[in-house]
C-alpha cells in the first residue's frame, strides 16, 4: 500500500495571478495498492462519483505514462477535507497525489521536481501545485525551454492566516472566463511590483509591507460580481487592521493574513462574509507532500 498526503494551498495572494502561492495545514489523505479494476473510495468534503474518472487516477496515469510504463489498476481510498472549488486547491492537491503515487510506485523515478512540472502542466498553471509539492510560500515563473522554474521560502511562524469559505462553489474555469485577455501598462507594473513586494514581505518577515503588496488590479475587481460581498469584506478586513486581505485562488474564499490583535476582528468581519452556512479556517502554513508505504502493507 502506499499513502500520500498532499496540503492545501492558496493561490494568487492578491496580484500573483498564476504565481504566488501558499501551502495550507489542511491534508487530502490518499491511500492506494494494486486491485484488479480501478476503484475509487471518496470520502470528505462535497461528494465525487465512485468512478475512475478523478484527478487523483488522472495524475496517476500521466505520470505512469510520463515514466514509459503501462499504468496498473489501483485501488484509490481518499479522505478530504479541503472544500471542493473552493479556492483552497482542492484540484492541484488530486493531481499531485496522483502523480506522487505514481511516483513512490515507480521507486522515485519521477523525483518530487517532476511531480511538480506533471501536476502544473495538467492544471494549466503552477501557482496551487508549486507549494502543494515543495510546501511554504512559492513564487513560480513559467521558463523559456518549458516547464516553470519555482523559488520556496518559509513562511514567518508568527503569520496567522484566516480563510472565510462560502457556501457555494466557483468552478475555475468560469472564474478565469471573467477576465479580459489583456491589461493595462500601468496595471501590469503595480501588479509586477506589489508581487515582487510579496515575496520580499515574507524574506524580510515584514507583513506589514503586504497593505501595499497585497493589493490586485488584475483579476479580483473583474471577479467581484461571480463572489457577492467580496469586496465589502476586504475593505472592512483592512479597516479591522488585516495585513492583506484577498480573494484566495480564483474564489470564493477570501484570506486574510492578520496580527494577533487584529485577528477576533477580522474573523468577525469574515463571520460576517460567509453568514451562517459558510465557515471560517484558521490554517497554518505547511510543507510539501508527504509519501509513504506504511509498515502494514
Ligand atoms: N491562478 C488561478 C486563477 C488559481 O486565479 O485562476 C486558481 O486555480
Amino acid at each position: 500500500m502506499l499513502r500520500v498526503r498532499v496540503p492545501a494551498t492558496s493561490a494568487n495572494l492578491g496580484p500573483g495571478f498564476d504565481c504566488l502561492g501558499l501551502a495550507l495545514d489542511l491534508w487530502l489523505d490518499v491511500r492506494a495498492r494494486p486491485a484488479d479494476r480501478d476503484r475509487f473510495d471518496y470520502r470528505g468534503e462535497g461528494s465525487l462519483p465512485d468512478s475512475p474518472d478523478n484527478l487523483v487516477h488522472e495524475g496517476f496515469r500521466h505520470a505512469m505514462a510520463a515514466l514509459g510504463r503501462a499504468a496498473p489498476t489501483v485501488a484509490i481510498e481518499v479522505d478530504n477535507p479541503i472544500p471542493l472549488a473552493r479556492g483552497l486547491g482542492s484540484s492541484s492537491a488530486a493531481l499531485v497525489a496522483g502523480a506522487a503515487l505514481a511516483d513512490a510506485w515507480s521507486g522515485g523515478e519521477l523525483t518530487r521536481e517532476g511531480v511538480f512540472q506533471l501536476a502544473a502542466a495538467l492544471e494549466g498553471h503552477p501557482d496551487n501545485v508549486a507549494p502543494a509539492v515543495f510546501g511554504g510560500f512559492t513564487v513560480s515563473a513559467p521558463r523559456a525551454e518549458g516547464g516553470y522554474a519555482t523559488a520556496v521560502l518559509a513562511l514567518p511562524p508568527g503569520w496567522r492566516l484566516l480563510f472565510g469559505v462560502p457556501d457555494f462553489d466557483l468552478p475555475t474555469e468560469k472564474a478565469r472566463a471573467a477576465l479580459p485577455a489583456t491589461v493595462d501598462r500601468a496595471d501590469a507594473v503595480r501588479t509586477a511590483a506589489r508581487s515582487a513586494l510579496w515575496a520580499l514581505a515574507v524574506a524580510r518577515d515584514e507583513p506589514e509591507l503586504l497593505r501595499t503588496a497585497s493589493l490586485d488590479v488584475l483579476h479580483e475587481p473583474y471577479r467581484e460580481a461571480l463572489v457577492p460581498g467580496l469586496r465589502d469584506a476586504r475593505a472592512a478586513l483592512r479597516e479591522a487592521g488585516a495585513h492583506a486581505a484577498f480573494l484566495s485562488g480564483a474564489g470564493p474564499t477570501v484570506a486574510a493574513v492578520v496580527g494577533e490583535a487584529t485577528e477576533a476582528a477580522c474573523r468577525s468581519v469574515l463571520d460576517g462574509f460567509v453568514g451562517p452556512r459558510g465557515r471560517v479556517l484558521t490554517l497554518r502554513s505547511a510543507g510539501g507532500y508527504e509519501a509513504a508505504r506504511p509498515r502494514s502493507a
